[in-house]
């Protein structure tokens, strides 16, 4: 029987939580006891742990909705994973080389993990995938889920489609009978590192998306802005995935459905508009508008406009490009126009 240890527990990590205490209650081949390791913070002058233990609501990330009795809040990481057979991790990204580290040599040799961290990391060698930190430091093989999967629409029970990507294709099915739902509907692909790269650049193409909005340019300029951003991520997966790079991945839900989802609903889109319309800094409007919850966009485009650079690439990329320069640099929102308008794609 498997133990599951769920890493994280913000929005995303509270949703997942849901799905994994209610089904592993019905499947055997999983411990019906599922341990979520919380950072620890004071709300509303109590414990995270403890309001999570026993109102079973994680009333900061996740208000409104119940989590099943059998998800066990731990405030320390290596008590958390300490036994678990399947580890999810689900943090906002800048975190996973400190937790990691807290881990290295404490997790069952057997386990298998999965990431539903949509972000890149990046180190000395330049750009790595999230799921590459976690293998290499903690030596597990590690799957990755994304979708468009808005975290309150899926605690909401409301229907989706998602997306594993597997290297190793049975233990993307384990992942795939411990997540899925009739309401939350999985396909295993073995495309990993597309389908991982995908969950990562779209926040970019999320924040143009929103500056269009904030900039009121309307509907046709912001389909054609997530049309460019779309073209933009897949030439950048050809440049950085390291196998093959399928365009079917793309038409899953990792690719295309959570690049509309996220362009509309998401954080960093709405963070974004008000960044254009405001013209407050973004740290100030992450504060304002996210009650401690991580914008993921900003971040990753300076990832990979380094990358680009350092490659000589950035005219070939001016969404990713405009979109990290307006964020750190100074560049007017405005020109994010101008940059759909000279588009390569264009040519
Ligand atoms: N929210 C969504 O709808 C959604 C959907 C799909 C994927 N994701 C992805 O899931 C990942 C996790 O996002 P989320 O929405 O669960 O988180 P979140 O942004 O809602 O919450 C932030 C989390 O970070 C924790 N935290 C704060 N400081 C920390 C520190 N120093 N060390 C470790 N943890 C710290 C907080 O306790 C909290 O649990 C992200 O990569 C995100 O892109 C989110």
């Amino acid at each position: 029987m498997g133990l599951v240890c769920i890493v994280g527990s913000g929005n995303w990590g509270s949703a997942i939580a849901k799905i994994i205490g209610d089904n592993v209650k019905k499947l055997q081949k999983f411990v019906s006891l599922v341990k979520m390791w919380v950072f620890e913070e004071i709300v509303n002058g109590r414990k995270l742990t403890d309001i999570i233990n026993n109102d079973h609501e994680n009333v900061k990330y996740l208000p409104g909705y119940k989590l099943p009795e059998n998800v066990v809040a731990v405030s320390s990481l290596r008590e958390a994973v300490k036994d678990a057979d399947l580890l999810v991790f689900v943090i906002p990204h800048q975190f996973i080389h400190a937790i990691c580290d807290e881990i290295i040599g404490k997790v069952h040799k057997d386990a298998v993990g999965i990431t539903l961290i949509k972000g890149v990391d990046e180190g000395p060698q330049g750009l790595r995938l999230i799921s590459e930190v976690i293998r290499e430091k903690l030596g597990i093989d590690i799957s990755v889920l994304m979708g468009a999967n808005t975290a309150n629409e899926v605690a909401a029970g409301k229907f989706c489609e998602t997306t594993i990507g597997s290297k190793i294709l049975e233990n993307g099915l384990l992942f795939k009978e411990l997540l899925e739902t009739p309401n939350f509907r999985i396909t295993v692909v073995d495309d990993a590192d597309t389908v991982e790269i995908c969950g990562a650049l779209k926040n970019i193409v999320a924040v143009g998306a929103g500056f269009c909005d904030g900039l009121h340019y309307g509907n046709n300029t912001k389909a054609a802005a997530i049309r460019l951003g779309l073209m933009e991520m897949i030439a950048f997966a050809r440049i950085f995935c390291t196998g093959q790079v399928s365009t079917n991945t793309f038409l899953e839900s990792c690719g295309v459905a959570d690049l509309i989802t996220t362009c509309y609903a998401g954080r960093n889109r709405k963070v974004a508009e008000a960044f254009a319309r405001t013209g407050k800094t973004l740290e100030e409007l992450e504060k304002e508008m996210l009650n401690g919850q991580k914008l993921q966009g900003p971040q990753t485009s300076a990832e990979v406009y380094r990358v680009l650079k350092q490659r000589g690439l950035l005219n070939k990329f001016p969404l990713f490009t405009a979109v990290y320069q307006i964020c750190y640099e100074g560049r007017p929102v405005e020109e994010m126009l101008s940059c759909l308008q000279s588009h390569p794609e264009h040519i």
